[in-house]
């Protein structure tokens, strides 16, 4: 059984009980009787009183725990859905890659580096996410090794840093 049923039986228990008394109290001049039949049942009905709030307490901290486990279980939810708030030509264009990298879907023309409209064709996303984070490791022919700042992988959140590969990957043309 559950506290919410406890707490509906003795709540009917106390209504009962109060409709009882009075009804003995309206028709027998002599009811209670004695004192002690009226200590009784004060005693009794003060019984009842406290476990029914017992129970309403226990009640409503089962219900406050079952909404907050809603909550967090809608909080997670949250949490699982994909990074979309992250928008990788944000990322490129916030992050200063633009002064350095042509790519047209970003509107950006500078030539210090390779454009990045010709450079990825045909690479796959793993060449784009190591190009970034760690650019040295394939320095492009016709351009100098130590020239792009080598330490995006700290600067970048790794959603960032996933966000701006895969769109890098997307409008750069690497396929796989
Ligand atoms: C200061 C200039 C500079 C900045 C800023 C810069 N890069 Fe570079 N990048 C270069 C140069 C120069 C190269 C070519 C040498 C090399 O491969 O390391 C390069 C190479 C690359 C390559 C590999 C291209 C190829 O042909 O293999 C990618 C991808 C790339 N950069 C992406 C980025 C991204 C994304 C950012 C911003 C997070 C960025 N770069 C910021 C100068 C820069």
């Amino acid at each position: 059984m559950d506290t919410a049923t406890i707490f509906y039986i003795l709540g009917g228990t106390l209504v009962a009980l109060a409709l009882v008394t009075s009804f003995l109290g309206l028709r027998s001049e002599k009811f209670p009787g004695s004192s002690r039949a009226l200590g009784g049942m004060l005693a009794g009905a003060a019984i009842i009183v406290v476990a029914t709030g017992f129970f309403a307490v226990l009640n409503g901290e089962e219900e406050l725990e079952a909404f907050e486990a809603e909550l967090a279980a809608e909080e997670e939810g949250g949490a699982e859905e994909p990074t979309t708030s992250i928008d990788g030509a944000e990322v490129f264009v916030g992050y200063g890659c633009g002064q350095c990298h042509s790519l047209s879907d970003a509107g950006t023309t500078a030539q210090v580096g390779p454009s990045l409209d010709d450079a990825l064709q045909g690479k796959t996303v793993e060449f784009v996410r190591t190009a970034i984070i760690d650019p040295n490791d394939f320095v492009e022919p016709g351009f100098s090794a130590d020239i792009m700042p080598a330490d995006y992988e700290a600067e970048l959140s790794p959603e960032e840093l996933e966000a701006l590969v895969a769109y890098l990957a997307e409008v750069g043309g690497a396929d796989g």
